[in-house]
């Protein structure tokens, strides 16, 4: 299948949107962000539609994937214009998953229905843990009852949606319950990432307290235990059947993006669009998966 949709004949896009401001920034992720006090800055959304409008890619999108940083620090006014720009220069197969990556503590009734109303069909929430004292290791904004409010709130609104967790943040002891936790929502999706020591992060310095191989294996298949009923389809991804996400089962389209430094905006599958600094992406894909 991914044979088919990268063929020249039919070459399909995913479109990745990357919103790189975040209100605080945690002292383990080394993505492209900024520090943002409020919404993502209209400059952001004025420099984006540009290079939307610029685009001379192939035009049949599949999926659209608004990634961060924050996205869920869009007004929803930008999102609005966003998406006008994208009809304009896009041709969508059926019916698209348009997916946005949201902070818990940015989840309100109303911004989820507004959400809805502009199209977006897939919500992937950053939970990370829902525990107190590995939330707060992490330098999270939220604690465990707004992820618990949040998660909530998305799935009576939504019937697609993503809970992303970190596994190997201490204490590890709580990770059982974080799975059982998230087992009783009944997320369609779960992504569960190990908690990497990057370099130029203030974890930088903390790498002594990374877990070894075999507790990061043994944190991963518990996963995979307790999501038994989940598809494991890839490294860091589980579904309920018909959940996979399409964004991720694309390979990676380069597309050319206009911008300072262009060259993040196509990102090869595997990575992840983090020190480099960037231009508003229009990105054939997003690197990391989710
Ligand atoms: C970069 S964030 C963007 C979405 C949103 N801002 C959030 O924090 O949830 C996407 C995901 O990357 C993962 N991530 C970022 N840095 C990581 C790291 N050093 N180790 C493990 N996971 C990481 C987190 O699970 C996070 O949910
Ligand atoms: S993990 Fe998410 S919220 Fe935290 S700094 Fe990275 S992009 Fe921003």
């Amino acid at each position: 299948m991914d044979m088919a949709i990268n063929s020249p004949i039919q070459r399909d896009v995913g479109i990745y949107i990357h919103v790189p401001y975040c209100r605080t920034l945690c002292p383990y992720c080394d993505f492209v962000k900024q520090r943002s006090r409020g919404q993502a800055p209209e400059v952001f959304t004025d420099a984006l539609i540009r290079e939307i409008g610029a685009y001379d890619g192939p035009a049949l999108a599949q999926s659209v994937f608004f990634g961060g940083g924050t996205p869920s620090l869009l007004a929803p006014r930008a999102l609005e214009c966003i998406f006008a720009t994208l009809h304009r220069r896009f041709t969508f197969a059926g019916k698209p998953e348009v997916t946005l990556e949201a902070n818990p503590d940015d989840v309100s009734r109303d911004l989820a229905k507004t959400w809805l109303d502009l199209g977006i069909n897939r919500i992937s929430l950053g939970v990370q843990s829902f525990h107190e004292a590995t939330l707060r290791h992490l330098g999270r904004r939220h604690d465990a009852a707004s992820a618990l409010r949040a998660c909530e709130t998305i799935a009576s609104l939504f019937d697609n949606w993503n809970l992303d967790l970190i596994f190997g943040a201490p204490p590890i002891e709580h990770w059982p319950d974080t799975l059982a936790r998230t087992v009783a929502l009944r997320p369609p999706h779960v992504a569960t990432y190990g908690l990497t020591y990057e370099p130029g992060t203030p974890f930088e310095r903390r790498r002594d307290q990374a877990v070894d191989d075999e507790t990061w294996l043994r944190l991963y298949r518990q996963a995979e235990e307790v999501l038994g009923d989940y598809e494991h389809y890839e490294i860091s991804n589980l579904a309920r059947p018909g959940f996979q996400s399409r964004h991720n089962l694309m390979r990676i389209i380069p597309v050319s993006a206009r911008g300072p430094t262009h060259s993040s905006a196509a990102c090869a599958r595997g990575t992840t669009p983090r020190t480099t600094p960037t231009s508003p992406i229009l990105g054939g894909r997003k690197s990391v998966s989710h």
